[in-house]
């Protein structure tokens, strides 16, 4: 199955069901399946902007358009996870500081700029896929990789500083 096939199939909005191993933290229960599988999707979804940064000004129309339609309710059902269920369970699990309390709002704000980006990328894509010419595939590459190297950034923060507050490990 290929990169564009993955994203087309996302099916995270579908597994919540009692099913999913879950582990202990607090008073919460939280599925570190769906954890694993949102941050799994994110990442393939990242590595499928970067295939079409890299072979700009060549561009591969499904593969844009698939990303294009998979990008903003992939976003939101994963943000809205992990502020509904995640950082509340993290919250829960810290002693007092602030700090790691300050960690929580900046990752929410993040949510907000990554879904706001999430909709300008979305354009560029779904107008390349549909044929229309790439004047300056030097500035769409930047506004890609300015997008994707952010939501590594965000994962890779949530993967090594969130999850094993509540149990969640790799
Ligand atoms: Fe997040």
């Amino acid at each position: 199955m290929n990169g564009e096939r993955e994203l087309g199939s996302s099916l995270f909005d579908t597994r919540r069901d009692s099913s999913i191993p879950t582990v202990r933290s607090g008073r919460e229960a939280v599925p570190a399946a769906l954890m694993r599988r949102a941050h799994l999707e994110k990442l393939q979804l990242c590595d499928a902007l970067e295939r079409i940064a890299d072979t700009l000004p060549r561009v591969d129309c499904l593969a844009c358009l698939a990303a294009a339609n998979a990008i903003v309710p992939l976003l939101r059902n994963i943000h809205q996870y992990e502020e509904t269920v995640i950082f509340p369970a993290y919250e829960a699990a810290l002693t007092s500081s602030d700090a790691n309390l300050a960690s929580t709002r900046r990752l929410r704000a993040e949510h907000v700029e990554d879904e706001c980006f999430a909709g300008e990328v979305t354009e560029i894509l779904l107008a390349i896929g549909h044929g229309e010419k790439v004047d300056n595939a030097e500035a769409v590459g930047f506004m890609l990789r300015g997008f994707f190297e952010s939501l590594r950034r965000h994962i890779a923060f949530e993967r090594e500083h969130v999850l094993p507050m509540i149990g969640v490990v790799d």
